[in-house]
């Protein structure tokens, strides 16, 4: 067959011998979250446009080249290229500033970016994300640190397979002097960057500090630390002390400014160290205290992640972390006859209202045929419905792993299974 349609590049299927892994994945997610005191926020695909550019920015990468935008009437709508911005406009909308404190807020989200696919690249992909909004402590910062890296380690990853890279970029106060620092490194060395950070060095200069291609060049830029302002430093400094309470290991990466522009002190990715290839870090995020403003609300300083759903499944399968494998059935009813498919359909439905799974052929095939599913799906147990049965109203299990046979009434069918599983 010649196929008539395909799904776009960088766009992927989950099909069934993987859709178990990704729900295993999220019920983690989840589980985890909610252990931290997170609760969850779902926001829609379509936003508009400009929601991103005032946050992740107009001259960022993700807005300026790999934005999936169009127009409808008079607005211009965006499929999100992330989740924070989103999450922030809902807080806005509902007003839940106006309850005071701490919202931890938790999401799985697909995103879209118009980038070159390649392994762990897509052009939708998925993400884990968090974001407490309204802490302003390093406490806050220590916590979802930690708590990224103990998501990761309790999916089974190695301590010794991450690296926990951290940074700080300062903030509006003090990150004008460095920018104009970086930017003059930039000058004087034009004629070796890269050309994409030639054109950007005028508008967006920290970004030359984290281009791959350039970090010969930038190696030697000047760092931060002696243009951070006192409060800035101060966190930083605490948040350091904070993770060596909390024995989370992380390697100070002056180089890491990130590639969205709503970011505030200070920033940190995960990167694994095998299986992912060029594209390898599993997560990114770090403080965006100027965005809640940014965006019309009051003054609120926050911070989050968000963790790369394929990297991190496509990690888990390179370091042979231990991945569930797919639940089999517990029952396949099989007809032996016309007589008995209806009765076969009933039992099926008698099993799932007790909870248990079931399946029958819904083809109406030869009992040999049946018996082949039965074995192909793993079901625990094949019932077996044949005149016998029908006539006296009973069952016949027969154990697919031990080939042993019982004989049963109908009625306590669900029970007997239930009992042994
Ligand atoms: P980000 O670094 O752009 O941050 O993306 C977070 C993670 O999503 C990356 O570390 C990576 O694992 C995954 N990712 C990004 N792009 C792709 C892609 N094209 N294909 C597959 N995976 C990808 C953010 O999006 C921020 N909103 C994170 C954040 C939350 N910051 C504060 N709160």
């Amino acid at each position: 067959m010649e196929l008539k349609y395909r799904a776009l590049e960088g766009m992927h299927d989950v099909l069934p011998e993987q859709s178990h892994l990704w729900q295993y994945v999220e019920s983690r997610w989840r589980e985890h979250c909610r252990r931290y005191g997170y609760r969850e926020i779902r926001t829609p695909i379509l936003e508009t446009a400009e929601l991103f550019e005032r946050s992740v920015g107009e001259t960022s990468d993700i807005v300026s080249k790999e934005m999936y935008v169009f127009q409808r009437g008079e607005e211009r709508y965006a499929m999100k290229p992330e989740g924070t911005a989103p999450v922030v406009r809902a807080y806005l909308e509902h007003g839940l500033y106006g309850a005071g404190g701490v919202h931890k807020l938790y999401y799985i989200t697909p995103f879209f970016r118009g980038e070159r696919p390649q392994r762990g690249r897509y052009r939708q992909a998925h993400q884990f994300g968090a974001e407490i909004i309204g802490a302003a402590h390093p406490l806050a910062d220590a916590e979802l640190l930690a708590m990224v890296m103990d998501f990761f380690l309790t999916l089974g990853l190695t301590p010794d397979t991450l690296e926990l890279r951290l940074n700080t970029i300062g903030c509006p106060e003090c990150r004008p002097a460095y920018r104009e620092a970086v930017r003059n490194f930039g000058r004087e060395n034009y004629t070796q960057l890269c050309k994409n950070c030639q054109a950007r060095l005028e508008r967006n200069p920290l970004r030359i500090l984290d281009c791959k291609e350039c970090a010969d060049i930038t190696h030697s830029a000047p760092p931060i630390d002696p243009y951070l302002c006192d409060a800035c430093r101060t966190h930083f400094e605490n948040l350091q002390n904070l993770l060596k309470t909390l024995e989370v290991t992380y390697v100070r990466d002056v180089r890491l400014v990130r590639g969205l522009d709503y970011y505030t002190r200070t920033t940190f990715e995960v990167i694994a160290e095998q299986g992912l290839g060029a594209q390898n870090a599993l997560c990114g995020g770090g403080r965006y205290d100027g965005l809640v403003a940014e965006l019309g609300g009051p003054p609120t300083p926050a911070l989050g992640v968000g963790i790369g759903v394929e990297r991190t499944l496509l990690t888990l399968q390179a370091m042979q972390a231990p991945l569930p494998e797919p639940r089999p059935i517990d029952a396949y009813v099989v007809a032996f006859g016309e007589a008995a498919r209806p009765v076969a359909l009933k039992l099926a439905q008698q099993l799932r209202a007790a909870q248990l799974a079931a399946e029958l052929d819904l083809e109406a095939r030869s009992p040999k045929a049946q018996m082949r599913l039965a074995n192909r799906t793993g079901a625990r147990y094949a019932i077996l419905i044949g005149d016998a049965e029908l006539q006296q109203q009973t069952a016949t299990i027969k154990d697919l792993q031990t080939h042993e046979q019982t004989v049963l009434s109908q009625a306590e069918l669900s029970e007997w299974i239930k009992n042994r599983l």
